[in-house]
């Protein structure tokens, strides 16, 4: 089994043959875990896993554990060709993608949760989410075995879970945050984004200009009255038509805790519907 070249698979066999091979080389493995619909905050994860290590795997599993039956698991985006086609031209190895039963087959019935962190900002609008990222991610580390394992900073709070959960269970993997990539305007790039009509991306503006607010009363005005800051980013995103707030907030960068006083490391979050398609974006912001 030689590892070069590009590879598809949903075998977890073929998978495991091809990342010994490439270990056997010397190669350190990195692993890009994904729900697919890739777009170039993706891609600039896989560039950072060719810093790192010397074999690629990107996964692509829409994982339904983390959707709540209401959300939008059935027309999440699938373009399957030309996720695979820019994997390719990335230098991608492997790209795994798994079954659902292979995943989670009859009975499946274990589960990974970062207590205290997952209850907080998203946890309250979506209770069974990170239990199913981490569950799932926990499991993508134990088939893939990486070295690295890279996750973009678009999903502030995914990512320090993910962290804390890796420190948390000793989970031998370097896991590295790469910084969110943003169209020339200011949206965060997002898989989402194909949902947006032409209005609400035009609308969806108003999230990072409402956390660039946040960012110049910090650190511009030196404003310490974060609980003001955060009024006013709130205000912001309120005068929007067709936006509906979920959270707008700042917290401790490390420990996700709302904040009223400045910190060192703080990180403004904001979650809310523009139209019908639900986003998320933050900026980290030191005090
Ligand atoms: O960020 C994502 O795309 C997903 O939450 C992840 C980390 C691949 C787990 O399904």
């Amino acid at each position: 089994m030689h590892p070069d070249g590009f590879t598809v698979t949903n075998d977890l066999g073929e998978l495991r043959r091809l990342v010994a091979a490439a270990r056997e080389q010397g190669r350190k493995i990195g692993c890009v875990p994904t729900m697919g619909a890739l777009h170039p905050g993706h891609m600039s994860l896989v560039e950072e896993s060719k810093k790192r290590a010397g074999f690629h795997v990107l996964t692509i599993f829409v994982n339904p554990t983390q959707f709540a039956p209401t959300e939008d698991l059935a027309k999440y985006p699938r373009p399957i060709e030309k996720d695979l086609q820019m994997c390719r031209q990335a230098g991608v190895n492997v790209v795994y993608m798994p079954e659902i039963t292979a995943l989670y087959p009859e009975g499946y019935d274990t589960w990974v949760t970062v207590d205290v962190m997952s209850k907080v900002l998203e946890g309250e609008f979506r209770p069974t989410h990170f239990r199913g990222v981490t569950t799932i991610v926990l499991k993508l580390f134990n088939i893939v075995q990486p070295d690295v394992a890279c996750f973009g900073a678009k999903d502030y709070q995914q990512q320090t879970i993910i962290r804390k959960m890796v420190r948390d269970l000793n989970v031998p993997v370097d896991v590295v945050v790469c910084p969110t990539i943003r169209e020339p305007d200011g949206l965060a790039m997002s898989s989402r984004n194909v949902y947006l009509g032409e209005t609400d991306r035009q609308t969806a503006l108003c999230l990072s200009q409402a956390l660039e607010l946040a960012r110049r009363r910090i650190t511009v005005d030196g404003d310490s009255d974060i609980a003001a800051v955060q009024a006013a980013m709130r205000q912001r995103l309120d005068a929007q038509p067709g936006v509906q707030v979920d959270y707008a907030v700042i917290a401790d960068a490390d420990t996700l805790e709302i904040l009223t006083a400045p910190r060192r490391k703080m990180v403004a979050l904001i979650a809310a519907r523009v139209g019908a398609t639900r986003l998320i974006d933050n900026l980290v912001i030191s005090g």
